[in-house]
C-alpha cells in the first residue's frame, strides 16, 4: 500500500473500527472514520479530533448521500459499520436489516462511482450458521440462524456480484469473537468477554447461557487489523474478490474463558479468585461450537496471527482494569 494512502473506516467509531483508525494513523495514512454513533462512541476516537490526517464524518450509512460524500477521494475502503448482536437481530430484523444489508449496498454502490481501489469488509462467522464441521473452511457454509447472519451473509453475496458485475475489488474477513481495548461492556447487547470482565470487577457473578461448554474461536483485536492490513495490501490477484476467516484458529470453551478471566483479573484483585459463575438458558441463534481454519489466509495472504486467545485476554484485561476501575 502506498504512504500517504486515504482510507475510509466506516463504524471507526466502534470497537473494531476504532483500532483500524488508530493503526492506519500510526501508519501514516490518511483516515475518515464515518459513523452515526449508533453503537460506537466519540471517546473512541476523541484522541485523533486534533490530528490533520484524521476527519470524522457524522452521518449513516443508510443515507446514500452521507455515503457518496464520505467516499469522495478515498483509496481504499474498511467498511466495519453494521449493527451487530445475534439477540438484537432477533429482537428488531428489520433495522438490523436496513443498517447491515441496505447500508452496505448504498457503501458498495458509493466506492464503485467513486473508483476506491478496494473494498475490505466485515463479514461474520455467523455465516456457518448450522453448519455442523469443524473446522469451519471458507466454501462450507451452512444456513443462517439469525437475522444478523443472514444479513452478513448477504453481504459476502453483494460483494461477489460487485466484482464480478463492476469489476471492483472486494475482500470479506469473516471476523470471529473478536475482543480488546475499547470493547463496550455496557448495554443490553455487550459481548460475552467485557461483560463478563465487568461483572467480576464487580464481584457478580457472570451468567453463561448454557451449561458452558458451547465453545469460541475468540480472536485478540491485534489479529483482526493484522488481517485488515494484509486484506488492504495484498497484489496476488488470487487473493481478492474472496473471504477469509478472521480468527486464531483454536477453540475455547466458555468455561475456560471464564476461569482465564478469573485468573488475570485476580492479578490486580484477589477476591476476583471466589466469584462464582451462575448458568443460564441456552440462547436462541447461538450456535454449539466455532473453530475456524485459517489455512487459506495463511496460503493466499501470508497471514500468521500475533497473538493466541490468552496472551490476548492478559492484554485486554489489563486495558480494562485501568479503564474500567
Ligand atoms: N466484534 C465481533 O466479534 C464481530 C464478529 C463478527 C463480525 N463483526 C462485525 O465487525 C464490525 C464491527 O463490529 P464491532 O464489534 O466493532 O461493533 P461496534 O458496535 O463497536 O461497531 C460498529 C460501529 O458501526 C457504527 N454504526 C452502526 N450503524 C451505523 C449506521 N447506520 N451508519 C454509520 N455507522 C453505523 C456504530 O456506531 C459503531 O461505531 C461489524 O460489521 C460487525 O458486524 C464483529
Amino acid at each position: 500500500m502506498e504512504k500517504g494512502a486515504t482510507i475510509l473506516i466506516t463504524g471507526g467509531a466502534g470497537f473494531i473500527g476504532s483500532n483500524l483508525c488508530e493503526y492506519f494513523l500510526n501508519e501514516g495514512h490518511q483516515v475518515i472514520c464515518l459513523d452515526n454513533f449508533a453503537t460506537g462512541k466519540p471517546d473512541n476516537i476523541r484522541m485523533y479530533f486534533d490530528n490533520p490526517h484524521f476527519r470524522l464524518i457524522v452521518g449513516d450509512i443508510r443515507n446514500e448521500e452521507d455515503c457518496r460524500k464520505a467516499v469522495e477521494g478515498v483509496d481504499y475502503v474498511l467498511h466495519e459499520a453494521a449493527l451487530g448482536s445475534v439477540p438484537r437481530s432477533i429482537k428488531d430484523p428489520v433495522t438490523t436489516n436496513a443498517v447491515n444489508i441496505a447500508g452496505f449496498l448504498n457503501m458498495l454502490v458509493a466506492a464503485r462511482d467513486a473508483g476506491v481501489k478496494r473494498f475490505v469488509y466485515a463479514a461474520s462467522s455467523s455465516t456457518y450458521g448450522d453448519s455442523q464441521s469443524l473446522p469451519k473452511v471458507e466454501d462450507v457454509i451452512g444456513k443462517p440462524l439469525s437475522p444478523y447472519a443472514v444479513t452478513k451473509y448477504v453481504n459476502e453475496l453483494y460483494a461477489d456480484v460487485f466484482s464480478r458485475t463492476y469489476g471492483m475489488e472486494c475482500i470479506g474477513l469473516r471476523y470471529f469473537n473478536v475482543f480488546g481495548r475499547r470493547q463496550d461492556p455496557n448495554g443490553a447487547y455487550a459481548a460475552v468477554i467485557p461483560l463478563f470482565v465487568k461483572k467480576l470487577m464487580q464481584h457478580e457473578s457472570p451468567v453463561i447461557n448454557g451449561d458452558g461448554e458451547y465453545s469460541r474461536d475468540f480472536t485478540y483485536i491485534e489479529n483482526v487489523v493484522l488481517m485488515n492490513k494484509l486484506a488492504l495490501s495484498t497484489t496476488d490477484k488470487a487473493s481478492v474478490n474472496t473471504v477469509y476467516n478472521t480468527a486464531f484458529g483454536e477453540r475455547t470453551t466458555l468455561n475456560q474463558l471464564v476461569g482465564y478471566l478469573k485468573e488475570y483479573l485476580s492479578i490486580y484483585d484477589p477476591k476476583i479468585a471466589g466469584v462464582e459463575v451462575k448458568h443460564g438458558p441456552e440462547r436462541l441463534g447461538d450456535i454449539p461450537h466455532s473453530l475456524a481454519s485459517i489455512d487459506k489466509a495463511r496460503r493466499l495472504l501470508k497471514y500468521e496471527p500475533l497473538y493466541n486467545m490468552r496472551e490476548g485476554l492478559r492484554e485486554a484485561v489489563k486495558w480494562y482494569w485501568e479503564h474500567l476501575k
